[in-house]
């Protein structure tokens, strides 16, 4: 059990640098699987979620070292094509590696992935993508046992632009034999990210980051380096923190063009923003304003990991926000822990009313998922006096030593783990 102690009603000054992205960094080693040969991943974060995925890769007998936040990959001596449920359930990308090991093996036994309990999270978009480029796919005893004799280029058109899907159909058709399209693509960075280390390794592939995605074929090289891009998500907690809790913050290493929709609403809550160049600096001063309403969409839309984060944010703005999820069914399980601190928040189907309050206090909260977690760190670092977060892994799956960023910021943050 991880317990976080916080005592909170500091301003946070000074910089911080951004961690790699987490959402690019594990179908990227998913896709290690894909290189037979030497990979080389630099700015890897430090998260339990990718020592998930590094452990998945050593089970299939792939070669793996890690120095920092450089991990080398070797996959030429790739023995394995199962991964045990043990370690299918530590997070939802371990899904990943059913499209990377059909491309290389043409066979993959998995079960069904875990990750954050935000709603049903079903896994059909993957299967159907894979079954159009032809993998045979059975499920037995929670076991999914596909294999294909070989995998051919065909259309796979999207019903939603589902990020997970649209990475698992870019890993399969570099396994396959003439092009595959992808209409109906997310256009998240990260599959910008994926497609450029595919790239990298050889492959050819137009479009990504936009609806359609065309994969032209894919000829393995033996050397891969990529660098990961910085994690937009862990750039708009730092910026979210700093609307709760006031404070003047350069974030280095941040996209702003790839959080301009969180940026949007922190700004019209009053925090000025500065871009410059791979940074980004915040300065916000007293109780924000009420904005809104925001609606979570698919990229570029609002991103829905960051609707628990604004919402700690606006907890003590002037005003009322509504905040509609439309990505996940179950996604408002942070309100209860938020409400402990004085917090006014009413939820009615999939909008959260939030009604702003002057002061909130510290409580003991139970953290429920990752974004919600670390929505609740945020709420707690404004409220005043102490308080203490419980929670069983879920924010060190996303967060690389959050507790020292925020505390190099001049906030009261411990990590006892
Ligand atoms: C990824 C991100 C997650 C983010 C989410 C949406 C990673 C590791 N995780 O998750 O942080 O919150 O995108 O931006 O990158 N769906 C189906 N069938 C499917 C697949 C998805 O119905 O086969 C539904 C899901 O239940 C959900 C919606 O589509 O309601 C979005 O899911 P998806 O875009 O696939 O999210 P993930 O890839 O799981």
């Amino acid at each position: 059990m991880d317990i976080w102690h916080i005592r909170g009603g500091r301003r946070l000054e000074g910089s911080c640098r951004i961690q790699g992205s987490k959402n690019a960094a594990l179908p990227i080693l998913a896709a290690a699987v894909l290189c037979p040969g030497r990979c080389e991943l630099l700015h890897v974060p430090k998260l339990s979620d990718v020592d998930a995925a590094l452990r998945i890769l050593c089970h299939l007998g792939c070669r793996v070292q890690r120095e920092e936040d450089r991990v080398l990959i070797d996959s030429s001596t790739l023995s394995n094509c199962a991964v045990p449920h043990s370690l299918m359930a530590e997070m939802r990308s371990s899904i990943l590696f059913l499209g990377a090991l059909l491309a290389r093996s043409r066979e993959a036994r998995l079960s069904a992935p875990g990750g954050c309990r935000l709603g049903k999270r079903p896994i059909d978009l993957h299967l159907m993508a894979l079954r159009r480029l032809g993998a045979e796919i059975r499920e037995e005893d929670g076991e999914l046992l596909c294999r294909t004799p070989r995998l051919q280029g065909s259309e796979i058109l999207l019903p939603f632009p589902s990020v997970g899907a649209t990475e698992n159909a870019l890993l399969a058709a570099c396994g396959a034999k003439g092009e595959t399209v992808i209409r109906g693509a997310a256009r998240e960075p990260e599959i910008a990210a994926l497609a450029g280390f595919l790239e990298a390794a050889g492959a050819q592939i137009h479009g990504a980051g936009s609806d359609t995605i065309r994969i032209c074929g894919f000829t393995p090289r033996k050397c891969v380096q990529y660098r990961i891009p910085g994690d937009r998500i862990a750039a708009a907690t730092m910026a979210c923190a700093v609307v709760a809790c006031g404070g003047d913050v350069t974030l280095s290493g941040a996209e702003p063009g790839q959080i301009s929709a969180v940026l949007h609403f922190l700004n019209a809550a009053g925090c000025d923003i500065i871009p410059d160049n791979h940074a980004l600096r915040l300065c916000a001063a007293g109780r924000p304003t009420a904005v809104g309403p925001v609606v979570t969409a698919p990229y570029p839309g609002f991103p829905t990991d960051a609707q628990p984060l604004l919402m700690a944010a606006l907890l003590r703005g002037r005003g009322r926000t509504l905040m509609r999820e439309t990505i996940f069914e179950d996604r408002f399980r942070h309100v209860p822990e938020l409400n402990r601190l004085g917090a006014r928040i009413r939820v009615q189907g999939q909008t959260a009313e939030i009604l702003g309050v002057e002061k909130l206090h510290g409580d003991t909260l139970h953290a429920t998922d990752l974004r919600g977690g670390a929505a609740m760190l945020l709420a707690a670092l404004s409220a005043e006096g102490e308080s203490v977060v419980l929670d069983e892994g879920h924010i060190r799956r996303g967060y690389e030593d959050l507790d020292l960023c925020l505390e190099d910021l001049g906030a009261s943050i411990t990590l006892e783990h």
